[in-house]
């Protein structure tokens, strides 16, 4: 870090520095993969929506809605938001350009950064990213079951190890109804153990105080009647199938029946990926299904289903040993300043024949050009000598085998390409 920089960037809001980014893009690439095998699409939707996309969507109650979006006016006095999820944005799209009457189903990919403000800690920022799925047009539990799979594909091709998937039902719209009914009863009288928070929204939307994670909430609603206790027949025998594809595919899960989600617009068939790196409270990546959202933003009444995984939080967990950082093939060293000129047209011949090579234009002294090239991991040297440049050749050195082959200019290139199997450029 620069000792006392002019401007920092925003809290929560960190560049991604070259090692991360190569991280990042490996993630998305590794992904698109995983994603083109289980036949999805993809989809950019743009940063910044009417802010009426998340506040009909997320839900007016939510910590998202209430406090972290960062909206503002535009010049045609318009409120408009940074998006804070993909989903919303997705189904706002699907809407506008996809949906045929909602009896197709749609399966569409994204990737790309969120915006909320939150108090940024380890794991929690401002500005993240997320990779996502929505699959929209259909109720079927196996598509849940498609979507579930996708998704622990993704996170076990991506090296997140540990990862456990939990899972729940908040069943339908009219089970929740009768549930809120319910939770409202039990918790009105227990009002006074809850923060002030929650006290509140035993009122406006009482399922968001399951989701409090303040240890005294939590400690009160404990003896709540469980959602999966009030769950109609379809709802259940939904729920049930998916356990029971999910047990015949062999994807590990685990039930938690306290679990509901941050954001309003899901029902049935919810889950969470923990990982005992990040904390109890932290999910790597999470989703489920919204079979009410197209409907209710105007759209066909279809089912959906989706999940965002976190790419920062999988960041501080993942194996990275599988990730390539993009470095060049080879470096170009003059032996003496007066043949810099020689070597920098060896090292645009190079690369016009698309082996990535560098140059060092530093003063570096031919020593330290070396202990650089090795310690960045660069396969070849080419050292130009005055001997060599006489006879119109160059010094290959091989780094994996230290060994090392006096061959002029195009031979040099045919060598190289060989070894590292590069097509023409
Ligand atoms: P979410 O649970 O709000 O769900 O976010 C999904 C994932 O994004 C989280 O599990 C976490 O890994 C990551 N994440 C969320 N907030 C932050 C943050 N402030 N800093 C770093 N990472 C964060 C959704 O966004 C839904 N749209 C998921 C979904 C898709 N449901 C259906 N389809």
């Amino acid at each position: 870090m620069g000792k006392d920089p002019k401007f920092r960037s925003l809290k929560g809001m960190p560049d991604i520095l070259p090692e991360d980014s190569a991280c990042m893009r490996w993630m998305e690439e590794r992904s698109r993969e995983i994603f083109r095998l289980f036949g999805f699409s993809e989809i950019r939707t743009p940063l910044l929506e009417d802010t009426r996309v998340f506040t009909r969507s997320i839900g007016q109650d939510t910590d998202i809605v209430e406090k972290e979006m960062y909206s503002f006016t535009d010049r045609g006095g318009k409120s408009v938001s940074l998006r804070p999820e993909g989903t919303a944005s997705v189904i706002r799209a699907y809407i506008e350009n996809l949906a045929s009457g909602g009896t197709e189903l749609v399966k569409l990919f994204y990737s790309g950064p969120m915006f909320r403000g939150e108090r940024p800690q380890k794991g929690r920022l401002r500005q993240f990213h997320q990779i996502g799925v929505e699959i929209i047009g259909g109720k079927n539990p196996f598509i849940d079951a498609e979507l579930i799979m996708c998704l622990d594909a993704l996170l076990k091709n991506l090296g997140a190890g540990d990862f456990k998937i939990f899972i729940n039902s908040i069943g339908c719209s009219g089970d929740r109804k009768a549930y809120t009914a319910k939770l409202k009863d039990y918790l009105s009288p227990l009002k006074e153990e809850l923060c002030e928070n929650c006290r509140r929204r035993v009122q406006s939307n009482v399922l968001r105080v399951l989701d409090c994670k303040r240890p005294r909430c939590r400690n009160t609603v404990k003896g709540a009647p469980a959602i999966t206790d009030n769950l109609c027949k379809d709802c259940l025998d939904g729920y049930s199938t998916l356990k029971n594809i999910l047990y015949a595919s062999g994807i590990p899960f685990d039930e938690k029946p306290d679990l509901v989600r941050g954001l309003d617009y899901y029902t049935g068939t919810i889950f969470e990926v923990m990982h005992p790196g990040l904390g109890a409270q932290d999910a790597v990546a999470a989703g489920g299904r919204y079979d009410d959202l197209t409907a209710d933003m105007g759209g066909p009444d279809t089912g959906a289903t989706g999940f965002a995984l976190g790419v920062e939080r999988l960041m501080l967990i993942m194996d990275r040993s599988a990730v390539d950082l993009p470095s060049a093939d080879a470096v170009v060293i003059p032996v003496d300043e007066a043949l810099r000129a020689d070597a920098f047209r060896l090292m645009v011949k190079f690369r016009r024949r698309g082996i990535a090579c560098e140059m060092d234009h530093t003063g570096r002294s031919l020593k330290a050009q070396m202990r650089k090239a090795n310690k960045e991991g660069r396969r070849f040297v080419a050292l130009l000598g005055e001997d060599e440049a006489r006879k119109g050749k160059v010094l290959i050195k091989d780094m994996s085998e230290s060994a090392q082959r006096e061959l002029a200019a195009d031979e040099a290139i045919e060598f190289i390409k060989e070894a590292l199997s590069v097509k023409d450029g």
